[in-house]
């Protein structure tokens, strides 16, 4: 009896080790070796050869890294891509004033003479890639952990010089499990990209930051672009001679709907996750970090909400930076709050420990989970010291303005003309971006005063910087007024806190009035601080525990020799694969119906304002080939695919390689995923395909947009 409840718990144990069908974000140059079979076992009809393959057309040549941060799709001959409104928001609300306001009312050019070139945007094709694993570690072979990353980037330049030279495409090599396998990712980048149609942010970003991260779900979350190349179908910066790219492939639509149980596959660029995380880590995530992201992200939110709510154009200028802040703000909070909730520290610990009875007679391995356990104690006293530099002291507004003059010190004692010159225009370029309005300037003061008054009463006072004593403190014995006081004179005297002398200083660079610049003795007070004190000890600590990671997860594959293991996201393009599935007691798909109810249950409420034109069309009901069978017509659906941050945008396909759905959330319940997968309650949150056509044709009436896809039914 007792054996086999040994037996049980062993078994029990092991299987949590063991990869779903429905977890991983695996690498499409190796579906056919590693995934294939199951999917198709699940319902997917194309060869391996359809999902990826260099020398002919295949379903990769239809999806695009779009922004450097989010995922689109081609679903045209002549370059129309899809992606999710938010990851076109920073576009939109640029494109948008309070005369012209296409963010609050929508876009739909009618023609393509009506499309709005967006400057800054880019999307890139994935031209190929290739295993690089034995060429870099071969020349990694000897060296020292310190010398690595630096060795590591050499041979990335070698390689991706190689790999482009002559070609005008772009590369990036990208380190794997850690450091045990390396890949290469071939691009080509087109720039010259415009906005084709968007709905109104209360379809596109309908129930706001109260329902992101969370289902059920209302959201029209999508906008279009299109790609312009040259006539030979080469990049170009904008042009008004460009023309509509003509692409290898492209999407076609199906209308079919889903239904529990239908298999569903995403491709696109996951950002970042860390599944082969340590206990200790995660520790340090629920405790230390994620609640000091939290509570400093808070400081910017207040602030600029308080000035969006009073004028229109200050509501543009930084709605694409409160969403942002806004999004991670709310992530890290159900990071946090879901870590804790779904034990995953106890999980991590349990592997550990299965990990530790299989290392404990190999040389190679018995002592690692012990160096693990110092790495992070000597690490964790300090593990605040990065957030509170990025997350607090460096992000008002001023300090990035300084900031950007500070960048400039260097070249500035070169004394070199050209390159003077050259970063001068770079910079006031950048600054055009920049928001200035006094009201903007208001809310920053009171965030520079918020952060300081976190990071006096956060960090232990022998970590903080020796410019708080020094210089902070120094202005009357109450730290609070202090803080207040400091604040006060950086905002009446820096050059840095008005717009016109921060162009004038870019104007004339002088490297005296720089250094005399109170808000540039603040950045180097802070940073000095940081880099002479702690940053030896958080790249001492990245180093070890990267090396301890690398170990760990080839132990591990040494371990269980039979699992196929997938690589974290890093940004580069991944397929994952799983089925139209619900969980716990929430329902599969939303519909416009529950819209509408929604938008009544929080009148006044302005994230769950509609426009008038939406309520008209459900009244009517008249939603012709988008309705589902019981008449209603979707919004949004459930898929259990693996994804994370950066596959916002992405196609959700049938079997068939047919748009069902676009990728653009994860839900609450599953907050933890990025380092750790729950099957039974991690799902994808998908805009419905028809619901999207929908918003085109009968509420943007753009019929020539809808025409120019290819739509199965
Ligand atoms: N949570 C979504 C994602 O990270 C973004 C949603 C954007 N919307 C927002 N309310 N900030 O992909």
């Amino acid at each position: 009896m007792k054996n086999i409840l040994k037996l049980l718990t062993a078994v029990m144990l092991f299987s949590t080790l063991q990869v779903k069908a429905d977890e991983g974000m695996w690498l499409p140059l190796l579906l056919k070796k590693y995934n294939y079979e199951k999917m198709k076992a699940l319902g997917l009809k194309l060869t391996p050869e359809q999902l990826y393959d260099v020398n002919h057309s295949s379903l990769k040549d239809a999806i695009v890294w779009f922004g450097g941060g989010c995922t689109a799709e081609i679903v045209s001959n002549k370059g129309l891509v899809l992606t999710n409104h938010h990851c076109g928001y920073d576009a939109i609300s640029g494109l948008s004033t309070a005369k012209d306001n296409i963010l609050d009312n929508g876009f739909w050019a009618k023609s393509i003479q009506e499309e709005r070139p967006a400057p800054g945007l880019s999307v890139q094709f994935v031209i190929r890639m290739d295993d690089i694993t034995s060429e870099v570690l071969d020349s990694l072979k000897n060296v020292s952990e310190k010398d690595r990353a630096k060795r590591m980037n050499a041979v990335f330049k070698t390689i991706t010089d190689r790999a482009t030279k002559g070609t005008g495409y772009e590369a990036q090599c990208r380190e794997m499990f850690k450091g045990n396998a390396y890949y290469l990712f071939i691009f080509e980048k087109f720039t010259d990209i415009r906005l084709v149609g968007t709905p109104p942010q209360n379809i596109g970003k309908f129930g706001g930051e109260t329902d992101n991260w969370m289902w059920p779900r209302h959201t029209g979350d999508f906008s279009m672009f299109r790609i312009y190349a040259t006539r030979d179908g080469k990049p170009a910066s904008y042009s008004a001679d460009n023309v509509p790219y003509v692409p290898k492939n492209f999407l076609p639509i199906n209308l079919k709907g889903v239904k529990q149980g239908d298999f569903a596959m995403i491709m696109g660029f996951p950002g970042r996750t860390n599944r082969y995380e340590f206990s200790q880590g995660v520790q340090i995530a629920t405790d230390l970090v994620d609640p000091a992201i939290v509570a400093l992200r808070d400081v910017r939110l207040n602030a600029w909400k308080e000035q969006m709510n009073k004028d229109v154009d200050i509501r543009l200028k930084l709605s694409s930076d409160f969403a942002g802040v806004a999004n991670y703000w709310k992530f890290f909070r159900g990071e946090a709050e879901q870590l804790k909730h779904n034990k995953v520290f106890e999980q991590k610990q349990k592997e550990e420990k299965i990990f530790a009875k299989w290392a404990s007679n190999k040389d190679e391995y018995k002592n690692l989970l012990a160096d693990v356990d110092k790495t992070f104690a000597a690490y964790k006293p300090y593990s605040l010291q990065r957030t509170f530099l990025n997350e607090g002291i460096l992000s008002p507004n001023i300090i990035k303005y300084a900031g950007m003059a500070f960048t400039m010190e260097d070249v500035l004692k070169g004394g070199d003309e050209k390159k003077i010159n050259a970063m001068k225009e770079q910079m006031l370029e950048a600054l055009k971006d920049m928001p200035y309005p006094s009201a903007i300037m208001q809310a920053d003061k009171r965030i520079f005063d918020s952060i300081l008054v976190l990071y006096y009463a956060n960090l232990p006072k022998d970590q903080q910087a020796k410019y708080m004593a020094d210089v902070i403190l120094k202005y009357n014995t109450n730290p609070r007024e202090a803080i207040k006081l400091y604040t006060e004179e950086v905002f009446n005297s820096s050059i840095f806190s008005s717009e016109e002398m921060t162009k004038a200083w870019f104007e004339n660079p002088r490297l005296g009035v720089l250094k005399n610049d109170i808000a540039y003795k603040h950045i180097v007070g802070f940073r000095t601080s940081y880099i002479e004190n702690y940053k030896p000890k958080v790249d001492e600590f990245n180093e070890n525990i990267l090396a301890l990671g690398r170990k760990y997860i080839k132990g591990l594959m040494e371990m269980e020799p039979n699992k196929t293991f997938y690589p974290d996201a890093n940004s580069s393009l991944r397929l994952t694969y799983g089925t139209v599935k619900s969980y716990m007691k929430f329902p599969l798909i939303t519909n416009l119906d529950e819209v509408i109810e929604k938008h009544n249950k929080f009148t006044g409420n302005p994230e769950f304002d509609i426009p008038q034109r939406l309520i008209d069309l459900h009244k009517a009901k008249d939603y012709g080939r988008y309705a589902m069978k019981d008449g209603k017509l979707p919004v949004a659906f459930l898929t259990n695919d693996d994804i994370t941050g950066g596959n916002s945008g992405s196609p959700v396909m049938d079997g068939e390689g047919q748009l069902i759905g676009l990728a653009f959330d994860g839900n609450w319940e599953a907050m933890s995923g990025n380092i750790h997968f729950d099957p039974e309650n991690k799902r994808t949150i998908c805009v419905d395909i028809r619901y999207v056509l929908f918003i085109i044709d009968k509420y943007g009436q753009a019929s020539n947009i809808v025409n120019e896809m290819k739509v199965v039914q």
